[in-house]
């Protein structure tokens, strides 16, 4: 029986792998920008990092992780998501005493044992951006523009923002009673889950996907009616900020985020585009993150994209550079071939895209190869051509050839596949 990958975890073909590069090098382009630095962290942590950061009671610590005993029985997770590594090495390496280094940014795979479907996987990758020590209003601003600058520069269409306030613990504590009396007098309809989540927190319920308790929660109490006074003017302050950046937003009180540790401003990126799965990006401040995990006091915030749903919603005419120019070297003959073998080398190294046949097949079957390949040149070893001491490049935009000499032709080549770059450009 041939062996597949496992459900959920997917590979990235080829044929696809350009749209992800170019999805990353204009993430790199554009958060280098904002004065975001790179920052790789490992694919798997101890299990404690994301129960305490994450929070025991959510979907993804109670369902949703890879964990496993290693072969010394230490409790392993495949990390869920970023932010908890990003806090993690940040207190770590003591990054706090080095103040050139506040806007991290991360990108790569995550794993969740959801339940696999279009826009949701088991394992996916996350462009992620984290901003730590630095508490003004202007930066949650600041990092929900980004998103939707890096969104924009994308085209991807359609795109609202959603913004809620978790408040902060003044808020939650009062708010949590007044919900939690909610619930009591709903109690009986509540999945068995919910149950659950009253009295070990209730606000999860929020997340609940049951249609019966989605129906309560939406007349249930919301956060944003009971923030208190600071909450309220950071949250106006994170507002007016969005304003002068022209940033147009929709106020959702019903919006949880699935993890645990934010306060105020969360946010998250909706489309219609994508069904169920319809958030592209979310985020949002967590001022209380860094301490919990035995750092020192400092505010954070950010958000994370999820690259296949970006990918799904590019545009299928999104075109992905293949390169200026391409070269076959189509060779015909025992001695060509010998001759062309050398000198794709050369010309490789001299950093232009060159490939060749391998196996003697007619001009033909070489000329497909070529054009599959989508090469702007091919050039021609003849028998007949190398008894003149010559070889034919022919531009396959053109559809003009010429003859140039043997001599001095990786020069030759370089110069006239240069120029017409330059014609390209
Ligand atoms: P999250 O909302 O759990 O946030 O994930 C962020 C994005 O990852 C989602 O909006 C979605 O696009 C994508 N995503 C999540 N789960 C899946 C899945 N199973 N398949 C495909 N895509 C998925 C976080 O992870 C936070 N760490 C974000 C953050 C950073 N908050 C502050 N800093």
């Amino acid at each position: 029986m041939t062996i597949t990958a496992i459900k959920g975890i997917n590979d990235i073909l080829p044929n696809a792998v350009g749209k992800w590069q170019l999805v990353e090098s204009v993430a790199r382009r554009i958060f280098t920008n904002f004065g975001f630095q790179e920052i790789r962290i490992p694919i798997l942590e101890k299990t404690e990092l994301f129960a305490r950061s994450i929070g025991e009671s959510t979907d993804i610590v109670e369902k949703e992780m890879y964990t496993f005993p290693d072969r010394n029985g230490q409790l392993l997770t495949l990390r869920p998501e970023a932010t908890a590594s990003v806090v993690r090495a940040f207190i770590q390496h003591r990054l706090h005493l080095q103040p050139s280094m506040r806007k991290f940014y991360t990108i790569g795979p995550m794993f969740r044992h959801e339940r696999p479907q279009k826009g949701r996987y088991r394992q996916f990758h996350q462009i992620n951006v984290e901003v730590f020590a630095i508490d003004d209003p202007m930066v949650d601003a600041e990092v929900i523009y980004l998103l939707l600058v890096f969104l924009e520069e994308l085209n991807i269409p359609d795109i609202t923002l959603h913004l809620n306030s978790m408040g902060c613990p003044d808020c939650r504590q009062p708010f949590r009673q007044s919900l939690t009396s909610y619930l009591d007098s709903v109690s009986a309809k509540l999945c068995s889950d919910c149950q659950r989540r009253r009295s070990t927190n209730p606000l999860r319920i929020f997340d609940c996907k049951v249609e019966s308790c989605r129906q309560l929660v939406a007349k249930a109490p919301v956060l944003m009616d009971h923030l208190c006074d600071d909450c309220v003017d950071n949250f106006q302050s994170v507002k007016d900020h969005l304003d002068s950046l022209g940033v147009s937003y929709t106020i959702d009180p019903h919006m949880v985020r699935g993890l645990d540790y934010y306060n105020r401003t969360t946010f998250e990126a909706i489309t219609p585009h994508l069904g169920a799965q319809n958030a592209v990006g979310g985020g949002g401040r967590y001022d209380g993150l860094m301490k919990t995990l035995g750092g020192p006091d400092l505010p954070a915030t950010g958000f994370a994209i999820g690259m296949e749903r970006l990918i799904l919603l590019l545009d299928e005419q999104t075109d992905v550079e293949t390169g200026p120019n391409r070269l076959f070297v189509a060779c015909l003959g025992e001695e060509a071939q010998r001759r062309g073998f050398g000198l794709v080398q050369e010309l490789r190294l001299r950093d232009l895209f060159v490939e060749m046949d391998y196996e003697s097949r007619s001009l033909k079957a070489q000329m497909r190869r070529a054009d599959k390949l989508s090469v702007t040149h091919v050039l021609i070893l003849g028998e007949d051509e190398l008894a003149r001491g010559a070889a034919t490049l022919r531009n396959m935009e053109t559809s003009t050839q010429e003859e140039i000499p043997l001599e001095g032709l990786t020069e030759q080549i370089l110069s006239r596949l240069k120029l017409s770059d330059q014609e390209l450009t």
